[in-house]
């Protein structure tokens, strides 16, 4: 099989965007747009791979990151044909086929990339271009055809006539050309339109003048193809790719009982049986294993969780985890750096930060655990504080297993509590607390009867 190497464009600003950002930075399912093409394409094993940046490039180039692509610099943006052109040095010696991909495509599928590649070497042709039949085709540039159906030349929007718009075959960006006759025919480009611009879509026309073999391939699903040009698009779009990830999970035997209130962003796994209820995000590298029921109203970013794991109405997590069979929430926040053993139970308006909390361990309910090793079957009591911030700096609490933290307790950190520890209800702990030890605070309790009645009496008196 011939070689393909890959132009991806990625230089324009998106104008229509109305933006700071580069448009192929705009994020669709938590990934920014020029990626999601750029994942797709490698899937072919492209021996090599070229994007093309300009608006912005830092900022681009960044949000790669990886290695094994020419970034190719077109300094002023010309134009799409223009953009093409810049990578023309990158591909002086190579002998394969030449993928054009626009950066905001990025619903682009493999399977419809390796049917236009197939269509053009079984056509021989110089050019194959990818096309759909739109109910809507207004912004995109259209597909001119003669009398027979012959391909004549396209015509963007801006340069279309008022017959011309009324064209429902659009050409999506996408192209497969012979590396030859593509940077030959992009020098013949001229820039004589409504936008001033060097359109890439030019050597339709031009190369059928020379009576070059252009192909077209029709997109099975034209959704596929859409492009991003505005925050409209985009959240369209947003709506498109969470559909079919949603679909997938639900394929694979997770429950989602509301897929319409459902987010989850490509990078996530979850286990079969998991049942997922209304309104949770799940984000970034998040893993969810088997069984697992979230009740609803779930934040996860970047969080890993074992089979059998509920979380309860409203949770927050943020790269943390879950050991099996733990319970947390309603009300629940795990900050960064938390993670709960096999059966721990973290209740309502609890939040843990940098928390280790061993296999079954209670903190169920107003309390906060920050910088903390906790150890087995502790029980933290009901409004209980670690004190891990003195205003300077933060401090460990390090709590032993089987401890008793009663209710209202803070624990100023550093502060080590061994294991079997007794903690009687509102204690302040400022020393350590050696193993099976109580501690508590020397408070007098006293009772004064009939001191309400009196106070009342004196208030009275007072205002009259
Ligand atoms: C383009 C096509 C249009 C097609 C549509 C499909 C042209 C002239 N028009 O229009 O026929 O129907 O896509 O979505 O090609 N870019 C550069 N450098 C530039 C200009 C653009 O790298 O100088 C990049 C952009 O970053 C973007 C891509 O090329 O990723 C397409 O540019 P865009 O402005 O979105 O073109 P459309 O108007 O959508
Ligand atoms: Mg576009």
């Amino acid at each position: 099989m011939t070689e393909i190497g890959v132009i991806l464009l990625a230089a324009g600003r998106g104008t229509r965007m109305k933006s700071g950002l580069p448009k192929v930075l705009h994020r669709i399912g938590g990934k920014p747009l020029f990626l999601h093409v750029l994942e797709t394409a490698k899937l072919l094993q492209p021996r090599r791979v070229a994007i093309v940046v300009g608006y912005s490039a830092d900022a681009v180039r960044h949000a790669y990151g990886g290695a094994e692509v020419t970034w190719v610099t077109q300094e002023n943006q010309l134009g799409t044909g223009h953009a093409v052109l810049s990578a023309k040095q990158s591909f002086s010696d190579f002998p394969g086929d030449l993928l054009i991909l626009s950066g905001d495509v990025p619903l682009v599928s493999e399977r419809t990339l390796r049917t236009m590649i197939a269509r053009h070497r079984e056509e021989k042709a110089a050019l194959t271009l990818m096309t759909a039949v739109l109910d809507e085709p207004s912004g995109y540039g259209r597909i001119l055809r003669d009398s027979h159906g012959a391909l004549k030349a396209t015509v963007e929007e801006k340069d279309a006539t008022e017959e011309q718009r009324r064209i429902q075959e659009v050409s999506v960006g996408a192209y497969v050309a012979q590396g030859e006759f593509l940077f030959k025919t992009l020098e013949q480009v001229r820039n004589d339109n409504r936008q001033g611009e060097y359109y890439l879509p030019d050597i339709v026309g031009i190369g059928i003048g020379h009576g070059r073999k252009i192909a077209t391939v029709e997109v099975g699903d034209p959704r596929e193809m859409m492009g991003i040009n505005t925050r409209e698009e985009l959240a369209r779009m947003e709506k498109t790719l969470r559909e079919r990830i949603n679909k997938r999970w639900m394929d694979a035997g997770v429950t989602l009982k509301d897929p319409d209130t459902t987010y989850i962003e490509d990078g996530v796994t979850i286990g079969r049986d998991t049942i997922i209820g209304p309104n949770t995000q799940l984000c970034g590298r998040t893993i969810i294993g088997e069984r697992c029921q979230i009740d609803g109203t779930a934040f996860l970013t970047d969080v890993e969780i074992g089979d059998d794991v509920q979380l309860k109405f409203s949770v927050v997590m943020t790269s943390s985890r879950i050991d099996p069979g733990a319970i947390v929430g309603p009300f629940a926040h795990l900050r960064p750096g938390t993670w709960l053993g096999r059966n721990v139970h973290i209740g309502n308006f609890v939040e843990a930060k940098a928390a280790q909390i061993g296999e079954g361990t209670k903190a169920n309910h107003l309390t906060y655990l920050g910088d903390v090793t906790i150890g087995r079957d502790t029980n933290i009591g009901a409004g209980t504080i670690t004190c891990n911030f003195d205003g300077f700096n933060k401090y460990k609490t390090q709590i032993g297993d089987r401890v008793q933290v009663g209710s209202d307790s803070t624990l100023v950190a550093p502060v080590a509590l061994g294991d079997d520890a007794y903690v009687a209800t509102a204690t302040t702990v400022r020393r350590d607390v050696p193993a099976g030890a109580l501690v508590y605070n020397e408070r007098q309790e006293r009772v004064r009867e009939g001191w309400t009645e009196n106070k009342r009496n004196k208030m009275k008196v007072t205002k009259d």
